[in-house]
């Protein structure tokens, strides 16, 4: 796509990549992303980050629409993941950039990344600025958002601060600026971003909006590396992000379970209509029809996950296992849980997704087993739980 000048002398010089469903090789990504790099242009120009190797032909072209490779003077590096410095190594060569500015883990990881010891990088920290004449940077680190080495940029005459991977979305559109979209649609596809990529990093997420609240900064728009520019609900989107990274639950119930032979399946559906009988908001996930990641964008503001799997080989079923370990990094906390499942002799899973419920700081409720296929007599016992269940869901969510 052509490159975008959305505020004076700043553009956008991005790549979409309307066909990646595989985002990093652990999230699904239904609807594609784009890989979003900047141009400013003051007396100095500097290039803010690059795209996928994959994508390297689209994405020179759209920065030699704007400016002349050999004009680039400097280069920030927001962050080392590929999807952002895939092309910086022919960037850097074709450029010849004076400067390379990162974080120092930022130049660490390049280093151990593309070994060129040559570079000429330069590290810099949260307050320092560069000024490009007539346009001025502000660096802000943003450790652990989602790598130790992310880095966001503040463009002191517009308000604009690039943001790194924190507001991103995994969508491929012609459209730039979330004011082009509905919005509902947008925060979903932040909200799973979101959950799937920044959530164990919530703590961080609160610390830097409280930095940049203390430099004062005022923001009306916010450029992230994947999805659309922010500039039309800024506001909102920083709330949102307040809420997900406090953690604040909805009165909303993740069921998600696997089944050999269906017993578990009958299980899940008495619990969900236990819950829906009083109300509560109620998503079931089949694994087999679902992936990991579409999982975590519902727990992100559901006050319970319940958990199902029956016993197999003495454990639970090999999508559970993935499920759960998947979940457990992603570090929710403050949920009420239950975990259920049918059994055959010995039944150890509903033990063991208890286990991982504890792991992940949860309050268990109950451990449902059934012995091979439930009776209506256990299916009554399935569907109080999700009774019982919906009173500790309206405690969470202050209902
Ligand atoms: C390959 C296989 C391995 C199993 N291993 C165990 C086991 O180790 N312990 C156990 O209690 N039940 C075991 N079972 C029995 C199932 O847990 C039981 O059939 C259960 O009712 C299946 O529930 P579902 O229909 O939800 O899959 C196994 C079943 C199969 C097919
Ligand atoms: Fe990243
Ligand atoms: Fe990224």
């Amino acid at each position: 796509m052509a490159a975008v000048e959305f505020l004076p002398n700043v553009y956008w010089v991005g790549v979409v990549d309307w066909n990646l469903r595989d985002f990093h090789g652990y999230a699904a990504a239904p609807r594609g992303t784009t890989y979003n790099a900047y141009v400013i242009k003051g007396e100095k120009t500097v290039l803010v980050d690059t795209v996928s190797a994959a994508c390297s032909r689209a994405f020179f072209e759209a920065v030699e629409a704007v400016v002349p490779l050999e004009a680039i003077d400097y280069l920030v590096v927001n962050h080392v993941e590929p999807d952002h410095s895939g092309c910086l190594m022919e960037a850097v060569e074709r450029i010849r950039p004076e400067k390379i500015f990162c974080t120092a883990m930022g130049k660490a990881f390049m280093l151990s990344h593309y070994h060129r010891s040559d570079w000429p990088y330069e590290v810099v920290q949260t307050g320092q600025s560069l000024p490009l004449g007539g346009k001025t940077i502000d660096f802000l680190e943003l450790k652990m958002l989602h790598w130790p080495d992310n880095m966001g940029c503040y463009v002191r005459e517009d308000g604009l601060l690039i943001s790194s991977d924190a507001f991103g979305q995994n969508w491929a559109t012609s459209e730039r600026f979330d004011d082009e979209m509905d919005f509902n649609e947008m925060a979903g596809l932040m909200g799973s971003y979101y959950a799937n990529i920044i959530l164990p990093f919530s703590e961080h997420v609160l610390k830097a909006l409280g930095r940049v609240e203390e430099l004062g900064w005022p923001i009306r728009m916010i450029a992230p590396s994947h999805g659309v520019i922010l500039r039309g609900h800024v506001e909102e989107a920083v709330g949102l992000y307040r809420r997900w990274a406090r953690q604040e639950v909805a009165r909303k119930a993740v069921i998600v379970y696997d089944t050999m032979w269906k017993s578990t399946a009958l299980m899940a559906e008495a619990i969900a209509e236990g819950l829906i009988e009083k109300g509560v908001t109620v998503r079931v996930f089949h694994m087999k029809a679902c992936h990991h990641s579409d999982v975590v964008a519902e727990v992100l503001d559901a006050a319970a996950v319940i958990l199902g799997s029956s016993t197999h080989n003495n454990g639970m079923l090999p999508l559970m296992a993935d499920m759960v370990r998947y979940m457990e990094g992603l570090r929710p906390r403050g949920r009420v849980g239950a975990a259920f499942g049918s059994y055959g002799w010995s039944g150890e899973a509903p033990k063991q997704l208890s286990e991982a419920l504890e792991r992940m700081r949860m309050k268990v409720c109950d451990v449902l087993r059934v012995k091979n296929v439930p009776a209506e007599a256990d299916l009554a016992v399935c569907k109080d739980l999700g009774r019982r269940l919906a009173g500790e869901v309206d405690a969470l969510a202050g209902a």
